[in-house]
């Protein structure tokens, strides 16, 4: 983003983080075998189930049959999940997340929900896990700097939380704050960002059933430094929308400041739908590094969707808009 380009900067996280290639391709290998020894005829993602790293505790989703919800493109592997993130309150390096966000503290855990509500509330993060069912969601996440994953998320429709707390018509925008501790996350004192990371949505984006409120992936609960106990995930925009270690949600009527809005206005829109058309001004947005691939930073770069491949389930939420002015 703002900092540096992402591929120098990679360095792998420690090895114990990591399940070994080979553990992983053997797995799926043993998988596959036994579907077409039981006569099972393979769907296109059966042999990518999101198989459990067992590193956390376990957070099963069933597979969500919502169209769109559901890539059948290959996951990216758990440690480049786990081991190349964006999470500045732990560092500006791709793998100081992995190496830092141990500190961070996820229980207790409330998250505040208020501003335009008919009933504000505060939810214990115990009480959230159960507010509805928890799914499985394959989506891709493409990052402005021009790499993107395909994670399988568990989680709900934000909007399942969103209608509990009666949203009133005054209500626009959506604001979402992640928590800044400085006794935890180190980076806060050194100022990359205004504290905390606060990010926003309009309120129909908010309330679009692909608009996830995750809290795990590949079957388990949030690793520290993808956001835990709870984040945001918004596939169709650029990943710095997705904000992580929710505590406060606000509902709005005008469009609320971001946080990298505020750091670079002519950067970072409030909208960041991902287009291949708008350049961010010191990049082109056309195209994209899957991480995880074979051929690492030499495999060969995929052309960026519009809307990252969520066109047909929410352009209509831009009709009329010129995205090139709404970036
Ligand atoms: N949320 C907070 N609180 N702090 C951050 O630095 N980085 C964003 C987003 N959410 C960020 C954040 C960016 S730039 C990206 S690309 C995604 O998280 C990365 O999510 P991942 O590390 O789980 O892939």
């Amino acid at each position: 983003m703002l900092i540096r380009s992402q591929d120098k900067d990679f360095l792998p996280p420690p090895a114990s983080e990591i399940t070994p290639r080979a553990v992983w391709q053997q797995r799926r290998q043993l998988l596959r075998l036994a579907a077409i020894a039981g006569g099972a005829s393979l769907a296109p993602w059966a042999s990518q189930a999101a198989e459990r790293p067992g590193k956390l505790a376990a957070l099963p989703g069933a597979r969500s049959s919502l169209p769109g919800a559901t890539t059948p493109e290959p996951l990216t592997p758990y440690a480049d999940v786990t081991g190349y993130n964006n999470f500045y309150e732990f560092g500006t390096d791709k793998a100081d997340p992995a190496r830092q966000a141990h500190r961070l503290k996820t229980r207790p855990w409330s998250v505040q929900v208020d501003g335009l509500v008919g009933k504000p509330r505060s939810f214990a993060i115990e009480d959230l896990l159960k507010l509805a069912g928890m799914e499985e969601r394959i989506y891709r996440l493409r990052c402005v700097e021009g790499w993107s994953m395909v994670i399988p998320w568990v989680g709900y429709p934000l909007a399942e939380l969103l209608k509990q707390v009666q949203p009133l018509g005054s209500a626009k925008y959506v604001e979402f704050v992640s928590q800044a501790d400085p006794s935890t996350m180190p980076e806060l004192r050194a100022g990359v960002l205004d504290w905390p990371y606060t990010e926003g949505l309009r309120l129909d984006e908010a309330m679009h059933p692909l608009t996830l409120l995750a809290f795990g992936l590949y079957g388990e609960v949030l690793p520290n430094q993808n956001g835990a106990p709870l984040r945001l995930v918004v596939p169709w925009k650029y990943g710095f929308k997705s904000a992580k270690s929710l505590v406060r949600i606000r509902l709005v009527e005008q469009m609320p400041r971001t946080s990298w809005n505020l750091a670079a206005p002519r950067e970072y829109g409030f909208y960041s739908n991902v287009n291949p058309e708008v350049a961010h001004p010191r990049w082109s947005q056309a195209n994209e590094r899957r991480l995880g691939e074979p051929g690492g930073l030499f495999a060969k770069r995929r052309p960026t969707q519009p809307f990252n491949g969520y066109a047909a389930q929410v352009a209509q939420l831009y009709t009329g808009m010129d995205l090139h002015r709404f970036y």
